[in-house]
C-alpha cells in the first residue's frame, strides 16, 4: 500500500545525501547477473572487428582465450558462443551443425579443457548459423518444418552436451522442441545438462547486427514470423513459457530485452522461475553508437542493464559483459 501525504512525506529527503539514495537502492547490478555472447571465426590468430557492432569481435579458437580470461576476471559465470560459419559451409538442411568439427564443438572442447568448471558454457540450438537460406529450421515447399526440424536439433544438442556444453539454448522457436531434447539427453546420461529455452522470442528488427556477425544477414529469405513471436502478443507468450516448463525447460529466456520488459516482469510474476533477459544486437549497437556520437553518455550502459533487473531478470545476456566492473563502476 502506498501512504503518506506531502508536506509531512517529502521524498526527496531521502534522496538528498549520496549515502542515503545508497540506503534506499532497490536494484543492483554484479557479474553474477551477466553471460557473456562469444562470436568465433575459422581461421588462426584473428580478432575481427564487426562494423555494425564498435568494440565487438569475433575469434578464431586459438585466440579465444583473450576473450575467455576477460570473462573470468570479471567473474561472468558463463559464456555463450555464436559461430560465423563459412559460406562454404553451408547448406539447405544445415548439416555443418552435426559435425563435431565445427566452430562451436571446438571452442567448447578448448574452453573445458582450459578452464575446467571455471565458467559455465551455453549454446545455441539452432540451425539458423548453418543453412544457407538463414532458417533456424528446414524448409520444405516453403514452410519451415516442425518435427522434422527437431530431429536435427535433437542431434545438435547432444553433440554440443557431449562436448562439454553446459547450458542447451533452444533459440529456434519449433513447437515441442524443449520436451523432445530434454527426452533425448535424459535417455543417454545427460540429466544435468541444463536447459535454457529462449520461450518468448519475438520476431524483431533488433537482431540485425547479430545476422551480420554471423553472417547469416545476406542469406536470409524472408523473415522469421512463422516461427518467432509477433511482438504485439503478451498472452502468447505466457503460453509459450508454460509449455516450455512443463516440457522440462530450467531457464527461459525474453528476447529481445529493453522493449520487452512488461513480457520479462509477467513471466516472473507468474511462474516464480528464473528468467533471463537477451539485451540483443540492436540494443547495443544502438546505444553504443549513439554514445560514440555523443547523443547520450556512458551511464547509459548501467541504465539499460539495471532496466532488466527492476523488471524481475535474473540474469541478462549483453555484449557489455566484458566490461561489467568498469560499468558498475
Ligand atoms: C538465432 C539467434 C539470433 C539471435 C540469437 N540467436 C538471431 C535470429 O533469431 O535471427 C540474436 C541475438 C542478437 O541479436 O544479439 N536463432
Amino acid at each position: 500500500m502506498i501512504t503518506g501525504k506531502y508536506p509531512a512525506l517529502r521524498l526527496r529527503r531521502n534522496r538528498k545525501n549520496s549515502w542515503s539514495r545508497k540506503l534506499i537502492q532497490e536494484n543492483t547490478l554484479s557479474s553474477n547477473d551477466f553471460i557473456l555472447p562469444i562470436f568465433l571465426i575459422d581461421g588462426s590468430n584473428k580478432k575481427e572487428s564487426i562494423t555494425s557492432m564498435p568494440d565487438v569481435y569475433r575469434y578464431t579458437i586459438n585466440r579465444l582465450a583473450q576473450i575467455v580470461d576477460k570473462a573470468i576476471d570479471n567473474g561472468l559465470p558463463m559464456v555463450a558462443l555464436f559461430p560465423k560459419t563459412r559460406n562454404s559451409l553451408k547448406n539447405e538442411i544445415g548439416s555443418e551443425s552435426l559435425n563435431e568439427n565445427n566452430l562451436v564443438c571446438k571452442a567448447i572442447v578448448e574452453i573445458k579443457k582450459r578452464y575446467k568448471n571455471q565458467i559455465g558454457i551455453m549454446c545455441d540450438v539452432a540451425l539458423d548459423p548453418y543453412t544457407s537460406h538463414g532458417h533456424d529450421g528446414l524448409i520444405k515447399s516453403n514452410q519451415i518444418i516442425n518435427d522434422e526440424t527437431i530431429k536435427v536439433l535433437i542431434n545438435q544438442s547432444l553433440l554440443q552436451a557431449e562436448m562439454g556444453c553446459d547450458v542447451l539454448a533452444p533459440s529456434d522457436m519449433m513447437d515441442g522442441r524443449v520436451g523432445e531434447i530434454r527426452k533425448a539427453l535424459d535417455q543417454v546420461g545427460y540429466q544435468n545438462i541444463q536447459i535454457l529455452s529462449y520461450a518468448a522470442k519475438y520476431a524483431s528488427s533488433f537482431y540485425g547486427p547479430f545476422r551480420d556477425a554471423v553472417g547469416s544477414k545476406g542469406s536470409l529469405k524472408g523473415d522469421k514470423k512463422t516461427y518467432q513471436m509477433d511482438f504485439r502478443n503478451t498472452d502468447e507468450a505466457l503460453r509459450e513459457v508454460a509449455l516450455d516448463v512443463k516440457e522440462g525447460a530450467d531457464m527461459v529466456m525474453v528476447k529481445p530485452g529493453m522493449p520487452y520488459l512488461d513480457i520479462i516482469k509477467s513471466i516472473k510474476e507468474k511462474f516464480k522461475i528464473p528468467v533471463f533477459a537477451y539485451q540483443v544486437s540492436g540494443e547495443y549497437s544502438l546505444i553504443s553508437h549513439a554514445i560514440k556520437k555523443k547523443l547520450i553518455n556512458e551511464d547509459a550502459i548501467y541504465e539499460s542493464l539495471v532496466a532488466f533487473k527492476r523488471a524481475g531478470a535474473n540474469a541478462i545476456v549483453s555484449y557489455y559483459a566484458d566490461r561489467i566492473n568498469k560499468i558498475i563502476k
